[in-house]
C-alpha cells in the first residue's frame, strides 16, 4: 500500500510586476535583479486573498484527480502571512468547507518557505500513523506583497503572490512517497535580528493596495514588513539545498542517479545553480526545474507552481522519481522523495 502525491493543481494572479517596474520605485536595474536572483517578473494578487487562492489551487488539484466518493479527511494549509488577521481560526478550515469536506481535520502550517514541505511530511507521517486516513489535501498560499515593503530595495524584488495544492492518497501497488525529511536551524535570538535574518519589523513603508479596478495604488502605512539579512540568508539556503536533496535519499534504494527531477524552492538562482552543479557532478543527470525568472519566491507555493509547469512540459511524467526541496525563514529546511502518478 503506497500513499501517493498528486500532480499540484496552482493559482497564480494574473497582475505581473516585472523588473521595469522596480526601477521606476527603487533605485535598481532590471540588469540588477537579473543577475542577482535570476527574477524578470512576479505575480501580485491584491484581491484575492490567501485562502481564497489556496482553495482555488485545491479545487484545480481535485478536479484532476479521480476521487470516487470525494472524501477529504486532513487538510493542511502552509503559509507565511495571515492576512486581514483571517488567521484565526485558519486557512485550511476554509478550505476544507470550499472542497465540501467540512468534517475533515483542518489546521495549518508556518515553517517559512519550507511550510509546504513539511506539511506533506505531517500528513505523510498521520496517514502512516491513522490507517483511517485515506486523503490529505495539502496547501500552499502566499501574498507575499502584504508584507512586502516596496521602497526597501534589498528585498522587495524579490517576492510574488500564488498557491498550489497536492492531494496525498492511498493507492494500492504504487510507490508514492518514499521518504520525508525536515529539520532546523533557529537563527532567533540576535541582537541585530531578535526574530531571525528573514523576520517581520513594525515601520513605515511602501505598500501596494488594490485600486479595485485590477490595478494597485502606492501608499506608504506602518505595519510589519520583511526584513532580511540577504547574505546570512544565502549562507543557510545554499548548502541547505544540496544537503536536503541528499538527506532525503539516505537509507531509500535511491541514489542521486536515479532522481529524475529536483524541483527546488524558487528563491533565487544562485542559490540553486551551486546546488545543482554539485549534485551534477556527483551523478545527478535529471533536471532541476524552477520557473522563478517568472514568479519570483511564492514561498511555499514556489515548489507546486514550478512541478506543475514540469509536469506540462514532460519534465516530470507518470513514474518520474521526483524531489521536492525547499528552505526557509526560521530556519528551516525540508524534502519530500516520491514517484509521480
Ligand atoms: N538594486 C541595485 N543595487 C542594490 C540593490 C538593488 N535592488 N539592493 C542592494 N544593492 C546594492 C547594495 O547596496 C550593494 O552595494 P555596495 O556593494 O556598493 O555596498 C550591492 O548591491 C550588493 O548588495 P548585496 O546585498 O551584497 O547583494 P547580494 O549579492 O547579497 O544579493 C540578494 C542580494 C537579496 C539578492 C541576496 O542576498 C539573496 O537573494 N539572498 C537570499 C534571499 C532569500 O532567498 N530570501 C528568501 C528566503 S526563503
Amino acid at each position: 500500500m503506497g500513499i501517493t502525491l498528486s500532480r499540484p493543481g496552482i493559482y497564480v494572479p494574473k497582475n505581473v510586476l516585472d523588473n521595469e517596474f522596480f526601477e521606476s520605485i527603487i533605485d535598481t536595474t532590471d540588469e540588477w535583479i537579473t543577475k542577482r536572483s535570476g527574477i524578470k517578473e512576479r505575480r501580485i494578487s491584491l484581491e484575492m486573498g490567501i485562502t481564497e487562492m489556496g482553495a482555488i489551487a485545491a479545487k484545480r488539484c481535485l478536479e484532476r484527480e479521480v476521487i470516487t466518493d470525494q472524501e477529504i479527511n486532513e487538510v493542511l494549509f502552509a503559509t507565511n502571512l495571515h492576512d486581514d488577521n483571517k488567521e484565526f481560526p485558519s486557512h485550511a478550515s476554509y478550505v476544507a468547507n470550499q472542497v465540501n469536506n467540512p468534517n475533515a481535520t483542518a489546521y495549518d502550517v508556518s515553517a517559512g518557505c519550507s511550510g509546504l514541505v513539511y506539511a506533506i511530511r505531517q500528513a505523510y507521517n498521520n496517514m502512516v500513523a491513522e490507517p483511517d486516513l485515506k486523503r490529505a489535501l495539502v496547501v500552499g498560499g502566499e501574498r507575499l506583497t502584504d508584507m512586502t515593503d516596496y521602497s526597501d530595495r534589498t528585498n522587495c524584488f524579490l517576492f510574488g503572490d500564488g498557491a498550489g495544492a497536492y492531494l496525498l492518497e492511498r493507492f494500492d501497488g504504487e510507490e508514492g512517497i518514499i521518504n520525508n525529511v525536515a529539520g532546523g536551524r533557529s537563527d532567533t535570538g540576535s541582537v541585530d535580528f531578535p526574530y531571525g535574518e528573514l523576520a517581520l519589523e513594525n515601520k513605515i513603508g511602501l505598500k501596494l493596495i488594490s485600486d479595485g479596478a485590477g490595478s494597485y495604488n502606492k501608499k506608504f502605512s506602518k505595519q510589519n514588513y520583511l526584513v532580511m539579512n540577504g547574505k546570512k540568508v544565502f549562507e543557510f539556503a545554499v548548502p541547505i539545498m544540496e544537503h536536503g536533496v541528499r538527506k532525503v535519499l539516505e537509507g531509500t534504494d535511491y541514489d542521486l542517479e536515479d532522481v529524475d527531477a529536483i524541483i527546488p524552492h524558487g528563491a533565487n538562482i544562485r542559490i540553486i545553480n551551486p546546488a545543482k552543479n554539485r549534485l551534477k557532478r556527483d551523478g545527478f543527470n535529471g533536471e532541476i526545474y524552477t520557473n522563478l525568472e517568472k514568479y519570483g519566491n511564492t514561498s511555499t507555493a514556489s515548489v507546486p507552481i514550478a512541478a506543475d509547469e514540469a509536469f506540462s512540459k514532460g519534465i516530470i511524467g507518470r513514474g518520474s522519481l521526483v524531489i521536492n526541496v525547499a528552505f526557509g525563514a526560521g530556519f528551516t529546511w525540508g524534502a519530500n522523495l516520491y514517484r509521480a502518478r
